[in-house]
C-alpha cells in the first residue's frame, strides 16, 4: 500500500494521519564533504513521523534535529555547519560530537592507574579537555553504517581507539547507535570493551537553540533539572570533591526556570555563565531516569532528556562567540546550550565520585534519550 493510499483511509475514517506515519522510514546517506586527510564523509538520515535527525561519521556527530513547533512548523534546533569542513573548522567548539574518551576535565590531564602515572594533552588552561588533542573522538572518523536497534532504523558508529592514543592506556573500541525508536524520540546508546583497565565517559556535546538554529538566544528557555546538587569546582573548573546543594544558589532548576533570571550572577565567576556538573536524583535508581526539560515558550517546543548516566553538565554556550553555522547563520555568545549526561568531572582522581574506569572483559554501556515535542 503507498502512503497517498494509506493517507486517504486515514482521512476516510477520520484516523489522526501521523497514528499511521509513526513508523520509521530507513536510513538514508548522502556526501557531507571531504576531510582534510582526504577521506570522505558521510551524512545518515533518521526519520520517524514528523522528526528527523542526522548523524555523520565525522566524531560521530549529532548534525541536526528536526522538529515541529507548536504550530507544526518544522525546525533544526542543533547548531552546527553545513559540511564536514565546517565541523573541522575552528569555529567547531565540540558541536553535536561524540565526545571523549573522557569528556569533561581531568586536573592537569595526570592520573595514577595501577601504579602507572598517565599524563594526557593538556589542552584547557592546565588541564585534559574532552579527550585532548587531534586524536579526541570528536576528530577522528568513524565506522558507520545503517542497522536496527530494537526493530528500529538506526546507525551505528564503531571506533577503535589504539593503546596510547591520545595518552590513554588500553585498545578500547567504542560504538555509538543513533536511533528513533518512536515519533520525536532519538536515542544514544554507547558501548565499550577494552583490553586494559581505563577512564572511559563519554557524552554528545550537541548545542540546542529549542526556537531553531541561528536564533540569538537560548536565555528565554526555561529549565528544569532532576538535580538537587551539584559538585562545586575550584577557579579552572576541577571538581573540590565537595557534593553541594543547589537550593538557594543560581544553580537551582529544581523547579522549571527561566535561563536568563539568574545567570547574570555567574558571568564573573570562573564559569562565566552555566558550565556546572549537577548530580542527578536518582534515589539509588538504576537505569533511565529523568535529567531534564527544556522548554521555549517562543515554539512551544520541549526537550525532555533521560539518562543512565549519574550527572550532567549544563553549559550555557559561555564561548560561543559568533562563527558562523548552517547556512552561514551565526551562532553568538548564549545562542545554543548544552545539556551532556556524564560521569562527573576528573572522576579518575576523585574516588569518592561514582567511578569511570572500565576494566578488560566489563562492557561499558549508557543510554541517552531525547524526546521532542509542542505544546
Ligand atoms: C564543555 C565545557 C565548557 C567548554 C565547552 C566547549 O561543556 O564544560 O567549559 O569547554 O565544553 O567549548
Amino acid at each position: 500500500m503507498t502512503r497517498w493510499t494509506l493517507a486517504a483511509l486515514a482521512a476516510t475514517f477520520a484516523l489522526p494521519a501521523c497514528a499511521l506515519f509513526s513508523t520509521p522510514n530507513p536510513v538514508k546517506t548522502k556526501p557531507f564533504g571531504v576531510r582534510k586527510d582526504g577521506a570522505p564523509a558521510t551524512l545518515w538520515t533518521l526519520r520517524n513521523g514528523n522528526v528527523e535527525a542526522t548523524v555523520t561519521d565525522h566524531g560521530a556527530t549529532l548534525v541536526s534535529l528536526i522538529c515541529p513547533d507548536r504550530l507544526g512548523q518544522g525546525a533544526d534546533v542543533l547548531l552546527g555547519f553545513d559540511d564536514v569542513s565546517g565541523y573541522e573548522s575552528t569555529g567547531n567548539q565540540y558541536f553535536g560530537c561524540t565526545t571523549g574518551r573522557v569528556c569533561n576535565r581531568i586536573k592537569k590531564g595526570r592520573f595514577t592507574l595501577d601504579g602507572y602515572d598517565y599524563q594526557l594533552a593538556v589542552n584547557n588552561g592546565e588541564n585534559h579537555l574532552h579527550g585532548g588533542g587531534p586524536r579526541s573522538l570528536d576528530k577522528v572518523r568513524w565506522h558507520g553504517e545503517a542497522t536496527t536497534s530494537d526493530g528500529a532504523p538506526a546507525v551505528l558508529f564503531i571506533y577503535r581507539s589504539a593503546d596510547g592514543e591520545e595518552g590513554y592506556p588500553g585498545n578500547l573500541e567504542i560504538k555509538v547507535v543513533y536511533s528513533m525508536p518512536r515519533v520525536g524520540e532519538l536515542k544514544i546508546d554507547y558501548t565499550a570493551v577494552t583490553d586494559r583497565t581505563t577512564p572511559v565517559n563519554l557524552t554528545n556535546h550537541a548545542y540546542i537553540n529549542l526556537a531553531g538554529e541561528g536564533a540569538p538566544t537560548i536565555l528565554d528557555h526555561e529549565l528544569q533539572l532532576f538535580a538537587s546538587r551539584h559538585t562545586p569546582t575550584d577557579d579552572t573548573l576541577i571538581p573540590t570533591g565537595a557534593i553541594a546543594d543547589v537550593a538557594r544558589t543560581p544553580l537551582d532548576f529544581r523547579d522549571p526556570t527561566r535561563i536568563g533570571l539568574r545567570l547574570e550572577q555567574l558571568t564573573s565567576t570562573p564559569a562565566l555563565g552555566y558550565d556546572h556538573n549537577y548530580v542527578l536524583d536518582r534515589d539509588g535508581k538504576p537505569g533511565l531516569v529523568d535529567a531534564a526539560v527544556l522548554y521555549c515558550p517562543t515554539s512551544g517546543r520541549e526537550l525532555r532528556i533521560a539518562t543512565t548516566e549519574p550527572a550532567i553538565q549544563f553549559y550555557s554556550g559561555n564561548f560561543l562567540n559568533g562563527q558562523q553555522g548552517k547556512a552561514s547563520k551565526s551562532y553568538p555568545l548564549r545562542s545554543g546550550l548544552c545539556l551532556e549526561t556524564q560521569h562527573y568531572p576528573d572522576s579518575v582522581n576523585q574516588p569518592r565520585f561514582p567511578s569511570v574506569l572500565l576494566r578488560r572483559g566489563e562492557v561499558f554501556r549508557s543510554t541517552t534519550v531525547l524526546r521532542l515535542s509542542a505544546r
